[in-house]
């Protein structure tokens, strides 16, 4: 059932969970979803929280998959995709909507080419750019993608000034310093999207050759989002087992190869475009984190402001995500080696981006 029966409003409802249930609210939330009966106070309730709009950027694989999968979890109330081309974004706003009497959702998704309706959102995800092509690195897309996502951040600082950006557009790190710098957002705003991915294939993978459930294999990719990344095989386990107990040394490092080059693998496949699956997965995930205030730890590219004693660029780090987007990077104690990596992963960051003009 949508509401509680016993619901006059919103701050009784608010009022009752927090001393009856010991719930976390989320502060702009505007509507609440009961599950379970009502009137018993020492019954357990799950309230879901929805946030008001929700704005896509990009209508293109990532971004209307993302969309979609938003709607479809009802993580707000409104989900605004905007695409530069004609009919696109309004077409499968629309197509979604037909959708929802089927999939049984309430969150309104609208298409549109312009930032009038996207105006006040809690959240924006920008997956607006061109993707992969076969023999083409993530680096090759930077100009285009810098252009780009520079014209879309003013759109957003201008339409959402207290919007939470996550970034999804290539290549990522850098693309999340054009919206940090373009936005003048604070870095708990701005936070990109890659770690989720690259360490949801690498678990997928441990799942594969251990024929385990992926959900125990718990992991950790971090660095930028390229050939440089590194996956922890420290910090890497399998229901608390390490997974080094488990599995030989050189089909772990198979695994982390696979992980590296798994977004290229998928290109190879599909020939016209990258992955999209996956990727809207991850972004989902760090939308939902925000949304339900969550506090999950989730590698994402976060703006390093001293941490892993490195300043000034976007890297892929543990992080804390709730209401108030980035709360806090986790520092964790790394081997030598993962050390060195990451410290390679950075050069391979600052490179492109100190050859974009802003
Ligand atoms: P796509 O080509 O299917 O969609 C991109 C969309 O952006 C197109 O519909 C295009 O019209 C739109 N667009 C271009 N300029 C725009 C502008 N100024 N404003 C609004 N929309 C604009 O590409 P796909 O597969 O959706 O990928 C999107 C981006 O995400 C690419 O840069 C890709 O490399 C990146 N990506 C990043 C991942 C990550 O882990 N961070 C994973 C997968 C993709
Ligand atoms: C991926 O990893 C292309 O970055 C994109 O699939």
């Amino acid at each position: 059932m949508r509401y509680p029966k016993w619901a006059a409003n919103n701050r009784y409802i608010e009022a009752v969970a927090r001393s009856t249930h010991n719930l976390l609210l989320t502060r702009d939330c505007d509507i609440f979803q009961g599950c379970g009966e009502t009137t018993n106070s020492t019954s357990r309730f799950t309230y879901k929280t929805m946030v008001n709009k929700i704005t896509v950027v990009g209508a293109g694989n990532v971004g209307a998959t993302a969309a979609q999968r938003i709607a479809e979890k009802e993580l707000a109330r409104t989900v605004v995709m905007v695409d530069v081309a004609d009919g696109v974004p309004q077409g499968k706003g629309l197509d979604q909507w037909e959708s929802a009497p089927i999939e049984g959702f309430d969150s309104r998704v609208v298409g549109t080419n312009g930032y009038d309706e996207t105006a006040g959102s809690d959240i924006v995800v920008i997956t607006a750019g061109i993707a992969r092509k076969p023999g083409m690195s993530r680096d090759d897309l930077l100009n285009t993608n810098a252009g780009i996502v520079k014209s879309v951040s003013e759109q957003i600082a201008r339409s959402s000034p207290n919007a939470i950006i996550i970034v999804v557009s290539n290549p990522l790190d850098v693309m999340c310093y054009v919206a940090k710098h373009v936005t003048g957002f604070p870095r708990e705003r701005v936070i990109g999207m890659a770690g989720v991915l690259d360490t949801a294939r690498y678990r997928s993978f441990i799942a594969l050759e251990l024929n385990v459930s992926v959900k125990d294999i718990q992991a950790m990719v971090l660095g930028g989002h390229g050939d440089t990344m590194v996956p922890l095989i420290s910090y890497t386990t399998v229901s608390g087992i390490p997974v080094t107990q488990l599995m030989k040394r050189d089909k772990l490092d198979a695994i982390v190869d696979r992980a590296r080059n798994g977004g290229a693998e998928i290109v190879k496949f599909l020939k016209t475009g990258s992955a999209y699956y996956a990727p809207s997965s991850g972004a989902v995930q760090m939308v939902e984190a925000i949304v339900l205030d969550q506090k999950r730890i989730l590698p994402c590219s976060a703006w390093l402001d001293g941490e892993y004693g490195m300043k000034g660029l976007f890297l892929g780090v543990p992080v804390k995500l709730g209401r108030n987007g980035m709360e806090q990077i986790l520092e964790i104690e790394l081997t030598a080696d993962e050390k060195a990596a990451l410290a390679k992963s950075a050069e391979a960051v600052r490179e492109p981006m100190s050859v974009i003009k802003l």
